[in-house]
């Protein structure tokens, strides 16, 4: 397992930064940029794509998540993420769902902007008392659906 330093966090902020230029985002013109970093040390990258019908826009995060289990099958232990924001901001609800998926709540989440201020946390601090992929485990459904 890939053990990251100071340096390794810095740099997945800056495949972030500029990640955002990839967006598809005429819509908003509201340019998102993300970047995973896997458990076995690959870096993924993503940006918002948006869509004419607006509902089928998906955010830079999951675009990443995505994109590092399809071409490595490894999953995110942190994501960055940056805004084109003075302030930073935290990952929408649906993205949080989809990086507590892949992630757990372990995973480490930051988002840089264009001012210094940053977030640095948990997913567990985000999505607290998440639903997942244990939940479906049958031991857990006690309750039979069909008595
Ligand atoms: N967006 C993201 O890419 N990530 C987020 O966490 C929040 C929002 C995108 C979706 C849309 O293209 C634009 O930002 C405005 O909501």
């Amino acid at each position: 397992m890939f053990k990251p330093t100071d340096a390794d966090w810095k740099r997945l902020t800056d495949f972030a930064r500029n990640a955002a230029a990839r967006a598809w985002a005429p819509y908003s013109g509201f340019r998102v940029g993300a970047a995973v970093l896997t458990r076995y040390g690959a870096i993924r990258v993503g940006a918002n794509i948006e869509n004419a019908s607006y509902g089928l826009t998906v955010c830079a995060e999951r675009v990443a998540v995505w994109d590092a289990w399809i071409r490595h099958h490894d999953r995110p232990i942190g994501v960055a993420i940056y805004t084109p924001t003075p302030t930073p901001a935290a990952p929408c609800g649906a993205c949080r769902q989809v990086l507590h998926e892949f992630g757990g709540g372990d995973l480490r989440v930051i988002s840089v902007c264009d001012g210094p201020q940053r977030i640095d946390c948990l997913l567990v601090q985000l999505l607290p008392a998440a639903f997942g992929p244990a939940d479906l485990e049958p031991k857990r459904h006690r309750v039979p659906v069909n008595p």
